[in-house]
């Protein structure tokens, strides 16, 4: 199969039906995707694919042929929500804290605490009660707008959707 992974065109032999998590935990090597419940239904798994947020514990890898796909390492360690995750409480034991993060660069430019809710409403997290989840990502969209006004704006965040 060949997609293009963090931006990065990669050819990567597995089995068609491999859930794309173990791809690229296990094939890729990339084991910043965390899994949780691996049924769909705590969100830690989150990538990218196509500009749009999906559980990767339940994407055969077939479905990401000819596709783009980021994890969080595309992110790089540098982008505004990484660090206004650490700055504001945002990540604890750190279980979720990738696969939010994945679904808040799918926010949009300027996400409202309500579009926070509906947009991360598939990510569980049982440390922070949310609140300073909302504050990092409205922190990190501040710090992301500052940047963007100065012509120096990040071009990861998306409309989001979920398969
Ligand atoms: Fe994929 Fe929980 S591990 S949704
Ligand atoms: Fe522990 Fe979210 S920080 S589950």
């Amino acid at each position: 199969m060949s997609f293009v992974l963090n931006g990065k065109r990669v050819r990567v032999q597995a089995h068609p039906l491999k859930r794309l998590l173990d791809v690229l935990r296990d094939d890729c090597r990339l084991t910043g995707t965390k899994e949780g419940c691996g049924e769909g239904e705590c969100g830690a798994c989150t990538v990218i694919v196509d500009g749009r947020p999906v559980n990767s514990c339940l994407v055969p890898f077939a479905h990401v042929d000819g596709t783009a796909v980021t994890t969080i390492e595309g992110l790089g360690g540098r982008h505004p929500l990484q660090r206004a995750f650490v700055e504001h409480g945002g990540a604890q034991c750190g279980i979720c804290t990738p696969g939010m993060i994945m679904s808040a660069v799918a926010l949009g430019r300027k996400p409202t605490v309500e579009g926070m809710k509906i947009g991360l409403a598939g990510n569980l997290c049982r440390c922070t009660g949310y609140a300073a989840i909302y504050k990092s990502i409205a922190a990190a969209a501040r710090a992301e707008n500052r940047r963007g006004q100065s012509g120096k704006g990040p071009k990861t965040r998306q409309r989001p959707t979920r398969r």
